[in-house]
């Protein structure tokens, strides 16, 4: 049963861009949690949780985190990056996967995308490869996975670990396999725009056994508290350097029912993503503008359902259009290696005019597990009136 109030389902209300599912079993979970005395984290839901996402990606080890960004944060700490080291990323993605590497000292060096999925160029990544370059950090681009079989290959290649943010891809996959697995390390975001949310929250996917045991000491505060809670160790005590990215049992309350009502969210958010593709793909011929799609070795996550305008003019007219009929899309990364800390973090060895071009046409259209019918054809309707200039 979808819990979500039909806020926004009135005729002429605006419609928004995202709004958070409210599964349902949220606020007994939370009830559980108050009069239990397990508050902080590693209670009962957060091992409820992690099974299910565990169930999901298919994944042998997984730590459940305060966000995505402490989950990359962790993972740059867990590969020892350090001044001296290179890590090769997208320039269109989050600032949160550049973070994770500055705060290493490491230098980010930053490559295209391809201009049809905005995920990382391969051939570029190739090209890009130093003997310091230590880790290629990739991001599976609206739940669309990145060409594993390419990345893999130039990983295994060099020796060089694979950082998966997964924000997006949560029950995607790469020929038949789930995102989330390929990665030295994945990352997921459970923040209350994505498929699946606990508010803020996170995961790190620990998919090299070797790394489980300092990634919950670093998780943990930098003590080896987990061991102890185990039974492994009779006193715990600080071991590393480490921080404090557990989830709050609060926040693994509202995140296993979320998960718990997994296939119904992603069964509404396809929904919706089917509707948009049929009912805008006439009308995106004629005016000259392409759709999201996706390549058939890939299975992705109505995540978000994306249009690329011809050239920056129609993405600004075509926001402006939206916003003028009660409909609220956006645009997405502002390119890394043009960014302020960009600049100062990273580096790049040509013009990254791919990112650029990609960031500057794209047009996200609302999607949410919850919008009604009726928006979902104001949406379309819409979209379906705006005409480019040069069209
Ligand atoms: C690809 C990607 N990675 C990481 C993040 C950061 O996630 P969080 O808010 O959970 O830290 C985002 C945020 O939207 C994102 O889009």
């Amino acid at each position: 049963m979808t819990m979500s109030p039909g806020v926004g389902a009135g005729q002429n209300d605006p419609i928004v861009f995202s709004r958070p599912f409210r599964s349902a079993h949220e606020l007994a979970n939370l009830e559980r949690v108050l009069v239990s005395d397990h508050a902080h984290g590693d209670g009962q839901f957060t091992k409820s949780a992690t099974e299910k996402l565990k169930g999901i990606t298919h994944a042998d080890r997984a730590l459940l985190t305060s966000s995505c960004t402490h989950a990359l944060e962790l993972a740059g700490r867990l590969l020892d990056l350090g001044p001296g080291d290179e890590v090769i990323l997208p320039s269109f993605t989050f600032p949160s996967a550049a973070t994770a590497i500055a705060l290493t000292g490491a230098t980010c060096v930053f490559v295209d995308v391809d201009l049809r999925y905005g995920n990382i160029d391969a051939q570029q990544v190739a090209e890009a490869i130093t003997p310091k370059t230590r880790a290629i950090s990739v991001v599976n681009y609206g739940g669309v996975a990145v060409d594993f079989d390419a990345i893999g290959a130039i990983a295994s290649a060099h020796g060089l670990s694979v950082i998966e943010d997964n924000a997006h891809g949560l029950g995607g996959s790469f020929t038949g396999r789930p995102l989330g697995s390929f990665g030295t390390l994945a990352a997921q975001s459970f923040h209350d725009t994505k498929n699946i949310h606990s508010g803020e929250g996170g995961a790190l996917i620990v998919n090299e056994a070797s790394f489980m045991e300092r990634a919950e000491i670093i998780r943990e505060k930098g003590t080896n508290r987990s061991l102890f809670l185990r039974g492994q160790v009779d006193k715990y005590t600080w071991v590393d350097i480490g921080s404090s990215f557990l989830m709050s049992e609060y926040s693994a309350a509202v995140l296993d029912s979320q998960l718990a009502s997994f296939d119904e969210i992603q069964a509404l958010r396809f929904g919706i993503w089917d509707a948009y593709a049929a009912g805008l793909a006439e009308w995106a011929a004629d005016a000259g503008i392409r759709l999201m799609d996706v390549p058939s070795d890939r299975e992705h996550t109505a995540h978000l359902f994306f249009l690329q305008t011809a050239n920056h003019a129609d993405q600004v007219a075509l926001l402006a259009h939206l916003r003028a009929a009660g409909v609220v899309g956006t645009f997405h990364y502002i390119p890394l290696d043009s960014s302020p800390a960009g600049r100062r973090y990273g580096r790049t060895s040509r013009e990254l005019s791919v990112s650029k071009a990609f960031s500057e046409r794209l047009v996200r259209l609302p999607l949410w597990a919850g919008m009604t019918d009726a928006q979902v054809e104001r949406v379309i309707a819409a979209v379906r009136a705006f005409r480019p200039a040069a069209s």
